[in-house]
């Protein structure tokens, strides 16, 4: 891999004279889901990244304006994981809360921004139609100043938007949705983790039966994700019977522009839309039904501006990184698995390289190195990761744990470990850490997971041998044994 210069300012001008010194021969990186494969994969051979990560104006979900214009702003940087849980993109929009838990995996969500979803600019980013259907303004940033452009306006072509290389998508800003609306977001994939063969959100505002307004989008499905103009404009005004729902869905079908690819066929892409275009709507007009209850009880009432703290925050702000020595070497200091440790790092290293070769961990395998099959899976701060992806300068003042780092009590296996092996959850054991340390973080939040949790939280931990009924019994088994200690506790 062609060495670069990692950079992790703290402003915005810091980033932009940046790349002023490097005259577009450096990338801006988020959470490098997608951006850290383009460089491994040499795609990109930039001579230096510029981490968006340590820059506080980026972070942070909190509502903006006053009574009658009133807005959600979400920092480009906040993780998929925070979308996934906060309550005020639940009650604001439904549709992206819709969204997160269905973009790729645990462990990318657990690193993954927003920002970085639309700024990569594919057709199928889960985050686009959503937004679109709010009717997103994106704030984007340059060393000339801030502008305001409408999500509709952003995407340009496959990977290609209206952002100049030295502006930074600095934060969403969604409205506040009229009284008598709803959404939802619907995607098809070929398995859970997957980019989309085809997504979709639908947006309504009601009046009882008919339609007021309609907005519909949908990506995966022409060069850009694409508004429904024409089902927008055949919906408006109309009473939504069933049979309107079957005309719809072909008007949908019809309108979309797929192609045939390795993921799907374009006639299947077709018939998808318009399926998921109807189920959305009707979705849609659920929501917006007991919404108006709730609107009617509360309509006239002032909000309070509510400011949720929230992850990105405090990673921005509890993080005082040690001044880089050089932007190809650092020092990094960090705890690994309980000790004080620290490290000389090349610029372009992982944490998995990392944790193998300097620290001799090789519990944490290396599998596929793009984020697809979850072997090397470590806990950072207690949160799933690949460290694959995960570069080594960022790991400066976290805590992280390895396979090697899980001890029970009186130094025997952690209960999760010895579940496996009971279990027979211990197949080719080369995916086996990965997957206890999945499980370990999943069973911290979610101490009692029915089968269906289980399976979406080992979602990013691939097998390709036996299957997963073992590993989702040793996972069941540790959760009880797990639940019977704290009894006894
Ligand atoms: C295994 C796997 C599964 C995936 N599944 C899905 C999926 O189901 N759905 C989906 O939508 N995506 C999926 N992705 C793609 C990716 O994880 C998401 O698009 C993610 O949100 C990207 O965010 P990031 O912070 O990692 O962006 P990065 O990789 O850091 O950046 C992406 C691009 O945006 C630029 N950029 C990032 N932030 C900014 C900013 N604020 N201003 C200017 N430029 C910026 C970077 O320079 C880069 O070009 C998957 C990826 C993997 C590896
Ligand atoms: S996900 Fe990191 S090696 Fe496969
Ligand atoms: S457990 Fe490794 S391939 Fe099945």
């Amino acid at each position: 891999m062609k060495r670069y210069e990692y950079y992790q300012p703290r402003s915005l001008e810091e980033a932009f004279g940046l790349m002023k010194k490097y005259e577009g021969r450096a990338r801006y990186v988020a959470g490098g889901t997608d951006a850290m494969i383009r460089v491994k994969q040499q795609i990109w051979q930039p001579e230096a990244l510029i981490s968006l990560r340590w820059i506080e104006e980026l972070c942070g979900i909190k509502k903006t304006g006053t009574f009658k214009a009133r807005a959600l702003r979400i920092g480009s940087m906040t993780l998929w994981r925070e979308i996934e849980t906060d309550p005020l993109v639940a009650s604001h929009c439904p549709a992206l809360a819709d969204a997160a838990p269905m973009v790729a995996n645990p462990q990318i969500r657990n690193v993954a921004t927003v920002g970085g979803n639309l700024c990569n600019a594919a057709p199928s980013a889960d985050g686009a139609p959503p937004l679109m259907v709010m009717e997103a303004v994106l704030t984007i940033t340059g060393p000339g100043g801030a502008r305001e452009v409408a999500i509709s306006e952003f995407f340009k072509g496959p990977g290609q938007h209206c952002m100049q290389p030295d502006e930074v998508l600095t934060a969403i800003v969604i409205p506040e949705m009229p009284l008598h609306t709803g959404m939802a977001f619907l995607k098809s994939g070929r398995v859970t983790q997957d980019i989309a063969i085809a997504n979709v959100a639908v947006w309504l505002q009601m009046e009882d039966r008919v339609c007021k307004k309609c907005r519909v989008a949908a990506g995966a499905v022409g060069p850009v994700p694409m508004a429904l103009q024409g089902v927008e404009a055949f919906v408006k005004g109309k009473e939504i019977t069933p049979e309107l729902l079957l005309e719809i869905q072909d008007k949908a079908a019809g309108e979309v522009t797929p192609i045939t690819d390795v993921r799907s066929t374009e006639i299947y892409r077709r018939t998808i839309t318009g399926v998921m275009v109807k189920r959305a709507m009707e979705q849609a007009i659920k929501q917006a039904k007991q919404a108006s209850s709730q609107d009617d009880a509360v309509s006239g009432t002032e909000p309070k501006n509510v400011g949720a703290k929230n992850l990105s925050q405090v990673r921005a702000k509890d993080f005082s990184p040690l001044p880089y020595d050089s932007p190809l070497r650092k020092l990094i200091r960090f705890n690994l698995n309980g000790q004080a440790v620290e490290a000389e790092v090349m610029s372009h290293k992982m944490l998995s390289n990392v944790l193998r070769d300097t620290f001799e961990f090789t519990g944490t395998k290396e599998g596929c190195g793009q984020g697809e099959c979850g072997a090397c899976t470590v806990l950072v701060d207690g949160e799933s990761v690949n460290s694959c992806l995960y570069p080594a300068f960022e790991v400066d003042g976290k805590t992280v744990t390895t396979i090697e780092g899980l001890v029970g009590e009186g130094n025997q296996l952690d209960p999760i470990q010895a579940a496996f092996v009971e279990n027979g959850g211990i197949q080719c054991g080369f995916c086996t850490p990965g997957m206890i340390m999945s499980a370990k973080a999943m069973l911290k939040r979610n101490a009692h997971p029915t089968e269906e949790e289980i399976r979406k939280g080992i979602s990013g931990n691939l097998c390709r041998c036996t299957g997963y009924v073992q590993i989702v019994e040793s996972i069941k088994g540790a959760s009880e044994v797990l639940a019977a200690n704290e009894v006894k506790s």
